[in-house]
């Protein structure tokens, strides 16, 4: 079994593959270092969370995690909080920063006697849908090799090897560009509120997110084409505080910006998610937007279905989960997109060359207003915010 990639779904399913006693290597294009440090999201899902603790890959983040169940909404009419960690299932998310959830993993992959290969590149996958599927690979120095395999997982998030090597005939791929593009900020402040925060504003979305005690994660919608170094860390303060209404809801703790980058809005799914002995998990399957925190929850539930029906495959000869791995996974991917799109349009004015029109505008506000003031659709926002 070779697994392509050591972010959250290849590390995943690794640890769940040797747990079952079966053997599998890692190839990581990357340094161990850059793997270890890479700032991605931080937002657990309370499923994700059981995955990991029933799987014994939890003890980082019961000891530095942080439970979150309060979201703030700003807008035009007003403040409101939805206590999502009470409402609907009742679950809240868990606060633990992803480099620190990868670092946990690639420790204990390591620690149990997983084979993990840095600095060392998937170029193809070829044969997947014969009897010796292989994977063209390029060490560090250059030379290129060749490795066999019964299985491979393509954990190589949205531009690596995986998904390039199905062949285009046999697959479909659903794209959506949003037309809305962020400015990702990561800020060495403590946060600002005690809850995420969403800002509605009439020049353009902000968001708040708790990162750490320390680190706040700041977003800021800006134009398709925004260089992410164009404003001065004073002038993205000034502007955070307008679209967030500090003046009326409370200063925001600034600090040095230590993180910039601009991300468009896009949706990207993979049918199926399987081709012979190729399997597609995570970023690899589906890239989903930012705009509810889906991606890396998506990722790890993918490589723990992926994992079981692996085993049962390997050590049982039973290979109906493996048969039915694309279907089980795509079910949960369009449900995450669902609830992600329909945040992308309660987030922002609709995108389109005049702005949005006065209907589309009214309609967003009324379903605002729903979710202030209806108990039943805030039971489901809090259980499609944080189910998977
Ligand atoms: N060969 C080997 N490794 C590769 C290759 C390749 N050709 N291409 C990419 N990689 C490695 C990357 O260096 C990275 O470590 O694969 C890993 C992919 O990790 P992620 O991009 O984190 O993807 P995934 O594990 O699916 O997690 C997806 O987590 O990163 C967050 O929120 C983000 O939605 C995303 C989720």
């Amino acid at each position: 079994m070779v697994i392509l990639g050591a972010g959250p779904a290849g590390l995943v399913l690794g640890n769940l593959l040797l747990r079952a006693g079966i053997d599998c290597a890692v190839l990581e294009r990357s340094g161990r270092d850059d793997v270890q440090n890479r700032a991605r999201a931080g937002f657990l899902a309370a499923n994700t969370v059981r995955i990991l603790a029933r799987n014994g890959l939890d003890e980082g983040l019961r000891r530095n995690g942080q439970e979150h169940g309060v979201c703030e909404f700003r807008t035009d009419d007003g403040r409101f909080r939805l206590d999502y960690g009470r409402l609907g299932s009742g679950d809240p998310h868990t606060v633990y920063p992803q480099h620190e959830l990868v670092t946990d993993l690639l420790a204990r992959f390591l620690d149990v006697g997983g084979r993990i290969r840095f600095d060392t590149e998937a170029v193809a996958v070829s044969g997947a849908d014969g009897p010796t599927p292989s994977v063209t690979v390029r060490e560090a120095d250059g030379r290129t090799g060749r490795w066999r395999a019964r299985y491979v997982a393509a954990c190589d998030g949205r531009h690596g090897a995986g998904r390039r090597s199905v062949p285009t005939g046999a697959v479909r791929r659903y794209h959506r560009d949003h037309g809305v593009s962020w400015l990702g900020l990561l800020a060495e402040a403590p946060p600002s509120l005690d809850a995420v925060g969403y800002a509605l504003h009439p020049r353009g979305y902000a968001g708040h997110m708790a990162r750490s005690a320390e680190i706040t994660r700041y977003y800021l919608q800006c134009p398709r084409d925004a260089r992410a170094d164009a404003w001065s860390d004073e002038r993205v303060w000034d502007e955070l505080d307008v679209r967030m209404r500090a003046p009326e809801y409370g200063p925001l703790v600034r600090g040095r910006l230590v993180r910039r980058s601009v991300v468009d809005l896009a949706s990207d799914v993979l049918e199926p998610l399987r081709h012979g002995a190729l399997f597609l998990v995570g970023d690899a399957a589906a890239l989903i937007s930012p705009s509810a925190a889906k991606g890396a929850n998506l990722a790890v539930l993918e490589a723990e279905i992926l994992g079981q029906a692996l085993a049962a495959a390997l050590r049982r000869g039973d290979r109906a989960a493996l048969d039915g791995y694309s279907d089980r996974c795509l079910a949960h991917i369009w449900r995450a997109q669902e609830f992600s799109h329909w945040m992308i349009g309660l987030l922002h004015e609709p995108p389109g060359p005049e702005g949005a029109s006065p209907f589309e505008a009214r309609l967003r506000r009324s379903r605002i207003r729903a979710l202030r003031d209806s108990p039943t659709q805030q039971d489901w926002f809090a259980e499609s915010y944080v189910g998977i």
